[in-house]
């Protein structure tokens, strides 16, 4: 089709030159065009939090955002952190203290509060609740979640962190 635009996207380090409708969501070009599946759509209007990824660093809803202004950025998915055999510290942080039932809402708060922990070793639990208050859990209640954020900026330190 004409209208279709050319895009150069980064994500997860690899770069993607694709074709897409100017309408196509960022969340969906993610799941759909790319396969990353791992970043969830819940609300698709800003709300929930679950479809939250990286965007040059930051923290965004890619339910909110068309895939056509990601063209020249790098976009980081929760792909992007640990493996199966070899889980991120934030990830390992969640596996141990429990903080994950369903896991709807986990790659969301993951990608979310990344920042959060890679910036603060020793967050009270009053700071980690407003960095989690833009990412709805229908299941946990969120102590367990807490832990693990508290958990995990304890043991990131600086030289962990991502690369650019
Ligand atoms: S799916 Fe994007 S904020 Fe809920
Ligand atoms: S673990 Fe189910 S929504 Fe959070």
């Amino acid at each position: 089709m004409n209208n279709q635009i050319d895009i150069s996207v980064s994500v997860n380090g690899t770069r993607y030159q694709q074709t897409v409708d100017p309408r196509l969501l960022l969340s969906d070009f993610l799941r759909h065009d790319l396969g990353l599946t791992g970043t969830h759509v819940g609300c698709e209007h800003g709300v929930c939090g679950a479809c939250t990824v990286l965007f040059d660093g930051e923290p965004v809803r890619s339910c909110l955002m068309f895939a056509v202004q990601a063209d020249g950025h790098e976009i980081l998915t929760v792909e992007s952190l640990g493996t199966m055999d070899e889980l991120h510290p934030l990830q390992e942080a969640f596996r141990e203290v429990h903080a994950v039932q369903c896991g709807f809402c986990t790659p969301g708060i993951l990608m979310g509060l990344l920042p959060f922990v890679e910036e603060n070793d020793d967050p009270s639990e009053e700071e980690i609740r407003e960095a989690l208050s833009g990412n709805l859990c229908r299941c946990t209640g969120y102590q367990h979640i807490v832990d693990a954020i508290k958990l995990a900026a304890a043991r990131i330190q600086p030289s962990e962190q991502r690369e650019g």
